[in-house]
């Protein structure tokens, strides 16, 4: 692997701090212009980080949230068990209340909660050091999550594909791979060579800040267009794949993802081209009938009036509406990409039948 593409595959976007009472971060929301670390020490300052978008990307916020939780149960002087258990359900919601769509967050913070909840009658430094082993444990296995999703993906492409996509699910948002952009990452460490179109992904930009920045770091041939201008490369015959990240998906195979992402997969099947969804079973929330159920993140409307701009684009009393996520159907998506395979419609079965299956 040549270094600039493992550096990118290895970047250190989230970690739990040496004296295991913070939590460093790549902030996100500076790129790519620099790059810098911060270091997360009270829960405002990690409810903020998730907030703000400084750590963003469905799985990276999951890893987040457990590293902060675990850090903060550190900082904690008690002693008593049900003090304890109180003290962390609390801080527990107020994390988790940080971002509504990615189920990956409530997933890793009930995770670190069941760790408590089964240790009743352990001392509470004991809880702790499983709450350490945890929060590494939900880190490590999506490391190895994004590795077979992306061997996944990459069958589904060949060498000199066109593919395209939305907002960013890459290394920044996960760890190491990355899960939409993670065939690409591992084709290219096999010497294959593919042509991506990045959208930009207004409003905020992740498509041109993150996801451009990391293909191109990597050496991978990768051309930034405007939302826009989705339709007219895949009319040029430009685009072999769409392959889009997930923040929740539905037990019927509904997928939110970025605002726009529903429009992507609306192209795609008039111009007939693949689209598929890629994303951790962390992200399938069975529990969830369909997209209709799935909390959509409403956003500061100043992200669009001036957000980016010299001056604003709109007066200040212009009403704007800001989802942060729309919905895929479930009929516009040709597969989920997890890491134990590629489920197919219908849905409902194939999602089921993953956590049917042992891991
Ligand atoms: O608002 P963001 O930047 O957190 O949105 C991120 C996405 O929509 C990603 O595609 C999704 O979280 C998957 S990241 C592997």
């Amino acid at each position: 692997m040549d270094s600039d593409l493992k550096q990118v595959t290895h970047i250190d976007n989230v970690r739990l701090g040496g004296d295991e009472k913070s939590v460093v971060i790549l902030d996100q929301t500076q790129l790519p212009n620099r790059t810098v670390y911060l270091t997360l020490r009270t829960a405002e300052e990690m409810y903020d980080a998730i907030r703000l978008l400084q750590v963003r990307g469905a799985p990276a916020i999951g890893i987040c949230a457990a590293y902060s939780i675990y850090a903060l149960s550190r900082q904690w002087p008690l002693t008593d068990y049900t003090a304890f258990a109180e003290t962390f359900h609390a801080q527990k919601e107020y994390l988790n209340s940080s971002r509504p769509t990615a189920v990956n967050l409530s997933w890793a913070l009930n995770r670190m909660e069941s760790v408590v909840a089964a240790n009743a009658k352990a001392p509470v430094e004991a809880v702790l050091n499983l709450l350490g082993a945890e929060c590494r444990a939900i880190h490590e296995e999506d490391i190895a999550m994004c590795r077979s999703i992306s061997e996944h993906g990459l069958g589904l492409i060949k060498d000199g594909d066109g593919v395209l996509t939305h907002c960013n699910a890459g290394p920044l948002a996960t760890s190491r791979y990355g899960t939409a952009l993670g065939p690409l990452f591992l084709g290219r460490e096999r010497g294959m060579r593919f042509r991506v179109f990045s959208d930009e992904t207004r409003p905020l930009l992740q498509g041109a800040r993150l996801t451009a920045y990391e293909l191109q770091k990597a050496g991978i041939d990768v051309t930034l267009i405007c939302d826009n201008m989705a339709s007219i490369v895949m009319k040029n015959g430009w685009v072999q794949a769409c392959f889009v990240g997930c923040d929740r998906v539905a037990a019927n195979g509904d997928a939110a993802n970025k605002i726009g992402t529903s429009g992507v997969a609306i192209l795609a099947k008039h111009y007939g081209i693949p689209f598929y969804v890629l994303g951790p079973t962390s992200t399938i929330d069975l529990n969830c009938p369909n997209g209709n159920h799935i909390p959509i993140e409403l956003r500061d409307p100043d992200e669009i009036r001036e957000k980016w701009y010299a001056e604003p684009m709109a007066l200040p009393e212009v009403k704007c509406y800001n989802p942060a996520f729309d919905v895929t159907d479930h009929t516009l998506i040709d597969g989920i990409v997890t890491e134990k395979g590629i489920c197919r419609p219908p849905y409902t079965e194939s999602l089921a039948a993953l956590f049917a299956t042992r891991p």
